[in-house]
């Protein structure tokens, strides 16, 4: 597996949702969608009835970030209702393994979020119950803020700890990914990159993605393992 781009439609216009996913179907991977709930992050953004409308109208498959409280009672939802990735905070979840276990069962990819405080080792055990694991290079809110560098560490010790580049878990970064951040993250080995303003905010969307893959790819390609 090479890398994956899943722009995020955070930063797109929410009254076009359907033609701005348009604008990057042929050249990115999925659409990364950020659900927030004022409760976890003090931002409100969109639920499931508008996850829903989007199933309808996007080619590429829905990435679903819940930036909410009580996932556990949420996400299995968003699987239920087609989107391919759901992934659940790690510091929300009050039953993180039967929820990823419930994410799974109705047919979605499980994927575990940690911020930038969070460290990853707590969560070794669990990298069995996961298909994707998300490190924060934000903390978790808003679109178009600064790559916090202090997470480099991080994303190089989840690498060591996920495996080599075929491993079967998905290690994504998400917040300030950018044509001049997005190298350092491939460098250190994540391999799916969620990115907003750097896309939405570009005045041709699908340039900036495939010149966001071809950065990410070319440092993902040389890295030793
Ligand atoms: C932030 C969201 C991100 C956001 C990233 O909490 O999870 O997905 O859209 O936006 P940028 O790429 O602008 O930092
Ligand atoms: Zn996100």
């Amino acid at each position: 597996m090479s890398v994956q781009l899943a722009p995020s439609v955070l930063s797109a216009d929410f009254a076009r949702l359907a033609e701005e996913a348009a604008a990057v179907a042929d050249v990115a991977d999925w659409i990364h969608v950020d659900v927030m709930d004022a409760h976890f992050v003090p931002n409100l953004t969109i639920g499931l009835p508008v996850v829903q409308s989007l199933l309808k109208h996007a080619s590429l498959p829905l990435d679903c970030h819940l930036m909410i409280e009580d996932p556990d009672r949420w996400a299995p939802g968003y699987a239920e209702a087609g989107a391919r990735n759901v992934t659940i905070h790690a510091e929300a979840a009050a039953a993180p393994v039967r929820t990823l276990r419930a994410i799974r069962a109705a047919g979605a990819r499980a994927g575990l979020a940690i911020n930038p405080a969070t460290a990853v080792e707590p969560y070794a055990d669990l990298l069995p119950e996961i298909d994707m694991l998300l490190v924060m290079t934000v903390e978790p809110g808003f679109g178009g803020q600064y790559f916090l560098d202090l997470v480099l560490p991080k994303i190089r010790r989840a690498r060591k700890l996920i495996g080599g580049r075929d491993a079967a878990v998905w290690l994504q970064v998400d917040g300030g990914v950018t044509e001049e951040t997005i190298g350092r993250c491939a460098e250190a080995g994540a391999d799916m990159f969620v990115a907003g303003s750097s896309v939405f905010g570009a005045t041709d969307p699908a340039a900036a993605v495939t010149e966001l893959r071809r950065i990410a790819h070319q440092a993902w390609a040389a890295r030793p393992d």
